[in-house]
């Protein structure tokens, strides 16, 4: 399974880079207004932080006319930019476009195995379904992508399913198992799933008892 971070936050992207582990990065207005920095240039300067990656930014228009428009800027910013357009009808036209143009998108609100399909039958070369969001309501996010896995593998769709929404490392390891192609996750998430404090203990001791033994050794 691919890691994508979910972020726009450059010492982040850098960080868990340094780490060997970050395929692509997911941005969308939100993360991109916490950075309180402009949105070009921040999308600019992680496309080229990592440029064999997917970096997804997302329209903020709601008309078809709109979504194309600066679907294909977007576009144009890096090789590696994917376009986020939300599942909305005016999303699916715009998206049915620009995936004929060549641009890569990435349907992102994707709340039910019915808008992951369409979604995919669309051109979409990513869908996000959001697990957190869905747990949120009550409901149990990760059997929306147990639903869309088989989907997407009985119909060979080449359409990647990107598990957004994440919020702890069990979703992570559940996106594993079921097969997602892609957890993308927030920093505080990736950070803890290297915590074990066995991991702490086992590490302490291994040091504890080598200072022991150079003491030992004179
Ligand atoms: O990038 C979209 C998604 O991952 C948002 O997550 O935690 O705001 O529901 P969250």
């Amino acid at each position: 399974m691919k890691f994508f971070i979910d972020t726009a936050n450059i010492d982040q992207i850098r960080e868990v880079a340094s780490w060997g582990i970050v395929d692509g990065v997911t941005t969308n207005p939100t993360l991109v207004a916490r950075e309180g920095k402009a949105f070009e240039p921040t999308i600019k300067e992680i496309c080229a932080l990592l440029p064999d990656k997917p970096i997804s930014a997302e329209v903020v228009s709601v008309d078809a006319e709109g979504i194309i428009r600066e679907a294909r800027e977007l576009a144009q910013w890096a090789p590696n930019v994917v376009v986020k357009i939300p599942f909305i009808k005016e999303g699916m036209k715009a998206l049915h476009v620009v995936a004929q143009e060549g641009i890569r998108v990435n349907c992102t609100l994707i709340f039910s195995a019915a808008a992951g399909l369409i979604a995919a039958k669309a051109g979409a070369a990513f869908i996000s379904p959001f697990v957190g969001r869905l747990d949120d309501i009550g409901h149990d996010g990760m059997e929306l992508v147990r639903q869309l896995v088989p989907i997407m593998d009985n119909y060979d769709f080449d359409t990647e399913i990107i598990v957004a929404s994440v919020r702890t490392p069990a979703h992570v390891i559940e996106a594993a198992m079921l097969g997602a192609d892609i957890a993308t996750v927030p920093f505080d998430v990736l950070d803890k799933l290297f915590n074990h404090p066995m991991r702490d203990l086992g590490l302490a001791n291994f040091l504890k008892d080598w200072e022991k033994y150079r003491a030992a050794q004179g």
